[in-house]
């Protein structure tokens, strides 16, 4: 459990982009969950799609059966994904597939002696051993490091300059020739941050220069797509503006919009060509049931059926315009940055205060009150931001609500933070 979770509200029900607590109060879920709800709460498509399943099989493993809603599944992700993807390997979270695509790349490079993977700081691709260990988030590996250090060699890339979050392509390059070319296993990148970065987005020319590189090296380019896959950012995939095809797809969240646990590393035909990625991934007893992919087919074909993708963009630069009102009004928020539905503000406070009372987790506490809920993100003073990134489906009018209750909680943090 949580520290302090006995605080929390008891949840009872939720519907569309609101969630009630057992006393009856209604929260906008202004964050989607943890950023993973893309199609709002108590979807009726999703719920038949899993009652029907539910009666004809829950479990299969995958190794005894093949099954329906895995296969249309896979059908469907690759479609989506485009051409030079070959196959799609199951698990249950965005950490297992970041796991999994890191084991993917070593067995690629199998007796090269390619070892290092490169990452950026600050960065989150979740908490299983392999994944926190290419992470750029010292948070989270906190007393960890013991575990980590023999995952794989990492080297990171920080922005050279304070005012951006992320490095720019030069710092990226700065870095990589700085390594042994020939031990390079892999790239790994999250195209717009979340948990670390808070919105902070890479420009295409960083992507494409990274693209370029890996190509030059024989090395692979790992997208970390968890929270932007499947169309938060108002495009399928958050690297679809660059037009690179990463060799591993790293996804979770979206995929199922919270309905059941799934992720899906999704694997381009060069990575151990000639070989089945799924027969080395090995996976876990439910990764791919059918249960959890009938779900994810279900919330897919809404997203599509719904033109939920680009209904992202549009509300994105209404709720986007709305935020940017808010941060004209008040001192230590930055403009929203971000893209499509994953938006985040930057915090400005004196690391001291930032100590004792991250201004990231009043707001948090003070929307929570205010009957609204949003996300906080950032790995220390400079980074710390609060995410707004409500589900795809939010309606002009519940973001007008969410405005009012999000400049409020401000406010309140904001007075708490002169005392
Ligand atoms: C970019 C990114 N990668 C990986 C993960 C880990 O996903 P999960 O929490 O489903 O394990 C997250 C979760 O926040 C994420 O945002």
């Amino acid at each position: 459990m949580m520290a302090g979770a006995s605080t929390l509200p008891m949840v009872d029900r939720a519907y569309g982009v609101m969630i009630v607590d057992t006393d009856g109060r209604e929260y906008v879920d202004g964050c989607s969950g943890t950023i993973c709800v893309n199609i709002g709460h108590g979807v009726s498509d999703v719920l038949e799609a899993i009652s029907a399943q539910s009666q004809l099989v829950t479990f299969a493993h995958r190794s005894q059966f093949r099954s329906q809603p895995v296969e249309d599944l896979t059908a469907m992700i690759l479609a989506i994904a485009g051409p030079g993807y070959r196959e799609v390997v199951y698990t249950n979270s965005g950490s297992e597939t970041m796991e999994t695509a890191v084991r993917l790349v070593m067995h690629h490079h199998a007796g090269t002696g390619r070892d290092i993977i490169v990452s950026q700081r600050p960065s989150y691709h979740g908490m299983t051993v392999g994944a926190l260990a290419v992470s750029g988030h010292p948070p989270r590996r906190r007393n960890l490091e013991a575990l980590l250090g023999g995952v794989a060699k990492l080297e990171q890339v920080s922005s050279s300059r304070d005012a951006e979050i992320l490095p720019s392509l030069e710092d990226w390059l700065l870095v990589l020739e700085r390594v042994d070319p020939a031990r390079i296993a892999a790239v790994v990148f999250e195209p717009v941050g979340g948990a670390a970065s808070g919105g902070a987005e890479m420009d295409v020319r960083t992507l494409r220069g990274l693209r370029e590189f890996c190509d030059s090296v024989g090395a692979l380019l790992i997208a970390d797509e968890v929270m932007t896959g499947f169309g938060r950012t108002g495009e399928w995939f958050g690297v679809t503006k660059s037009g690179i095809t990463p060799d591993l797809v790293v996804t979770g969240k979206g995929l199922s919009g919270g309905y059941l646990p799934i992720g899906a590393c999704i694997v381009g035909e060069r990575v151990l060509s000639g070989a089945s990625a799924a027969d080395v991934s090995m996976g876990h007893t439910m990764s791919g049931n059918p249960l959890a992919a009938a779900a994810a087919l279900a919330v897919l074909k809404y997203t599509r059926d719904q033109r939920l993708v680009s209904r992202a963009r549009e509300v994105g630069t209404f709720l986007r315009g709305e935020l940017e009102l808010v941060a004209e009004s008040v001192p230590f928020l930055q403009p929203p940055r971000g893209r499509g539905l994953l938006l985040g503000m930057g915090i400005e406070q004196n690391p001291v205060d930032f100590a004792t009372t991250p201004l990231n987790r009043r707001i948090v506490e003070a929307a929570l009150r205010n009957g609204l809920l949003v996300y906080p993100s950032g790995v220390d003073a400079r980074t710390q931001s609060v995410m707004v990134c409500p589900p795809l489906t939010i309606r002009d009018r519940e973001v007008e609500m969410l405005i009012a209750r999000f400049t409020r909680a401000v406010s309140q943090s904001f007075v708490a933070e002169r005392v």
